[in-house]
């Protein structure tokens, strides 16, 4: 089984988080699946892929380009079990809580199995000069607030239907 994990990341955290999905799956289904994680933006195909997990950091409640492109580009990705995840809530409690607002169409489009959100980073040291002042303008203190066993316990979610339906086709949908 071959497993595309696929990020657009402006600032490395969602980047992270998909380099660590990507581990979990490996170790989860070890022999059984070759996994590999790239920047939305590398990936030219998913073609060869069975399995594809596409993942953005959300920016004003929007998804970043590179990972809207390869959905709206590659019908080819229908075919394929499809995951995606964001990484964008800050704070304590993580705000925001609504979705990002492309992620229903997007879903629907891939036809995806599911869609997570998980909580994000600010560091201000990384960032360009308006998003500090934007961070700044809404009072988002820096932090990393990242949940690894959330991040974990989906990874290995998710081998777990891939193995059950080993054999027998695709995840259901639903
Ligand atoms: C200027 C700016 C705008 C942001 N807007 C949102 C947003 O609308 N919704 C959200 O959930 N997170 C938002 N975030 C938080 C980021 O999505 C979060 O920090 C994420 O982990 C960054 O990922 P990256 O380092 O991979 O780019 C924003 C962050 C910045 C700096």
């Amino acid at each position: 089984m071959k497993i595309l994990v696929a990020v657009a990341s402006r600032h490395g955290a969602t980047r992270d988080i998909a380099d660590e999905i990507g581990r979990c799956l490996g170790a989860e289904l070890g022999a059984r699946a070759v996994v590999e994680v790239l920047f939305a933006e590398d990936v030219v195909s998913v073609e060869d892929y069975d399995v594809v997990l596409l993942g953005s950091a959300v920016y004003m409640g929007h998804w970043l380009g590179g990972a809207k492109t390869l959905i709206e580009q590659d019908e080819v990705l229908r075919h394929k079990d499809v995951w995606l995840f964001s990484s964008g809530p800050v704070g304590e409690p993580p705000k925001p809580v609504e979705e990002p607002v492309d992620v229903a169409g997007l879903v629907t489009r891939s036809g995806a199995h599911g869609h997570r959100v998980f909580s994000g980073r600010i560091d201000r040291s990384r960032l360009r000069f308006a998003e500090r002042a934007m961070v700044s303008a809404l009072r988002v203190k820096d932090g990393d607030y990242r949940d690894w066993t959330a991040i974990r316990d989906w990874a290995a979610e998710i081998a777990a239907q891939l193995e059950t339906t080993k054999g027998s086709g695709h995840v259901g949908r639903g």
